[in-house]
């Protein structure tokens, strides 16, 4: 399979924050906003592999900045890592000033992906090449924190996570 690169699968989706989607003060719900990375995050997965892509977990949300009712805001999804059958999505959330129309980072997230067949068995994805400094930044960091979402799973025995001990023994 011949690699791919992160904008190959870039996927951006600008919406409205409605009055349905915020909590009593005002604000969009966390809930709301996970849904809308869900979604920006399963086409660029899809993007990336041309396959069916499920979620296999959230590894990572920081919601830093509340988002006021009315806010345009940009979800922006790209794979940072693609291992055999899994990517990692990296996702930047971005709300844009009414008046001035500058974007700020308000939140981001981690997702990992795996593609399947019809059966929903893992199935391998194409290899990705980063480019930029932050794309390279973020693909050398992510088998750490795809070692560290195992071992959380209980699905990878903590001894055998190296990568997470390198950053310890340092
Ligand atoms: C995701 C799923 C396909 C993984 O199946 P599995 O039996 O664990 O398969 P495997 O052990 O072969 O793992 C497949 C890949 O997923 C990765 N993976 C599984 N669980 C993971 C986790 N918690 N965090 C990070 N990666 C994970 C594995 O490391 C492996 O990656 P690799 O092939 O790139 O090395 C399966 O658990 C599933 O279908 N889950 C439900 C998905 C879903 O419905 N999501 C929507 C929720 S509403």
């Amino acid at each position: 399979m011949s690699p791919k690169t992160p904008k190959d699968s870039c996927t951006i989706i600008t919406d409205l924050v409605l009055p349905s989607e915020t909590n009593p003060i005002g604000n969009m719900f966390g809930g709301e906003l996970l849904a809308r990375m869900d979604r920006a995050a399963s086409i660029a997965a899809r993007r990336h592999s041309r396959r069916i892509v499920v979620t296999a977990s959230v590894n990572h949300v920081a919601f830093n900045k509340m988002i006021p009712l009315g806010s345009v805001v940009t979800v922006e999804a790209r794979v940072s890592r693609a291992f055999t059958s899994s990517m990692e999505i990296f996702l930047d959330v971005w709300i844009e000033d009414r008046e001035s129309g500058l974007k700020s980072k308000a939140n981001e997230a981690i997702y990992t992906f795996v593609a399947v067949d019809e059966m929903g068995q893992p199935v391998k994805v194409p290899p990705l090449t980063p480019e930029t400094d932050l794309e390279k930044e973020r693909y050398e960091a992510a088998l750490r924190r795809k070692q560290l979402s195992l071992v959380l799973a209980g699905k990878m025995k903590p001894e055998n996570a190296t990568e997470l001990k390198a950053l310890f023994l340092r």
